[in-house]
């Protein structure tokens, strides 16, 4: 997600530090947004001027003091309380008190990052959709502790980088994925059943409701470890027996099949 946040900003304009652990894994977010723009220059859908401005708006850093000047500081780690609140806490360290603190999380409680920060009040999600570069909503969440200013820049910043803006407070899953989610996790439960294969629930959800795509294609777009960890949050907050991740899904995680990305979960890529 780092990565497509990083291209989102740099195309409107505005210079983005891509900040990671290592050098490596800041060069390999790089490389897929470049692969990405010359895809569209290939397609003749960007000029080859354009791709060189964005890429010029990005640069990447690993000492987190490198965004000691930036106006807004979005997170996208692995969705986990623990190392998010610890990066908001290093992140306190360094950033200017101008600053707004932003969090990518999908599920997670906005608020318990806000309280590990000296200024709560800066402290707001800003949650893309994935592919950042290519979805167009931005869910912008309020936590109690969130100041009038942070949530008004915050809405400025989005429609500033050209995305639409949602309003939404700080309940697990926002909006998006409060409804989503049980209809992936209920998909699971018919292919567990049996009542059809995978792929003819897929087909059926795009034919029959006119998606994209179906559930099991999203589920591994999104990530299975990221789904299971959105539906235990779910879960855990609403109690209802929709959210509780379904046998399966806990399996592919458990044996290292996490979607897209490790290039096999529901399907093989
Ligand atoms: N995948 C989606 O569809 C999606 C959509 C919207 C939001 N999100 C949210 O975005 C965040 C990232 O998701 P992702 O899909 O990109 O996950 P991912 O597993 O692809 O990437 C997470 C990255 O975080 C890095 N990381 C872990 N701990 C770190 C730390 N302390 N400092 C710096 N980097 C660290 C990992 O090395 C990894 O590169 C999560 O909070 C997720 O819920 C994901």
């Amino acid at each position: 997600m780092a990565g497509g946040i990083a291209e989102v900003v740099a195309r409107a304009g505005m210079r983005a530090i891509l900040r990671a652990r290592s050098e490596a894994s800041a060069a390999t977010a790089v490389k897929q947004v470049t692969s990405g723009l010359a895809r569209q220059v290939d397609k003749g859908k960007l000029d080859a001027a354009e791709r060189d401005r964005i890429l010029a708006n990005i640069t990447t850093a690993t000492d987190l003091g490198a965004l000691g000047a930036c106006d807004i500081i979005i997170e996208s780690v692995v969705e986990d309380l623990a190392t998010k609140q610890q990066l908001f806490r290093d992140l306190d360290a360094v950033a200017t008190p101008r600053a707004i603190l932003a969090t990518n999380t999908s599920t997670l409680p906005v608020v318990e990052m806000a309280k590990v920060v000296r200024q709560p009040e800066r402290v707001c999600g800003i949650h893309f959709f994935n592919p950042a570069q290519v979805l167009p909503l931005v869910e912008i969440v309020r936590p109690i502790t969130a100041s009038d200013d942070t949530i008004n820049r915050s809405v400025t910043f989005v429609k500033a980088i050209g995305k639409d803006g949602v309003n939404v407070l700080d309940r697990a899953g926002f909006i998006v994925n409060a409804l989503l989610f049980p209809y992936l996790n209920n998909a699971i439960r018919m292919l567990e059943d049996g009542t059809a294969s995978m792929e003819d629930i897929d087909t059926a959800m795009k034919g029959g409701c006119n998606f994209p795509m179906g559930p099991f294609a999203l589920l591994d777009l999104v990530g299975l470890d990221t789904s299971l960890s959105i539906l235990d949050t779910l879960h855990a907050s609403f109690g209802d027996e929709n959210f509780a991740p379904r046998p399966m899904l806990r399996k592919l995680v458990a044996e290292g099949r996490l979607g897209r990305k490790t290039k096999a979960g529901f399907y093989v890529y």
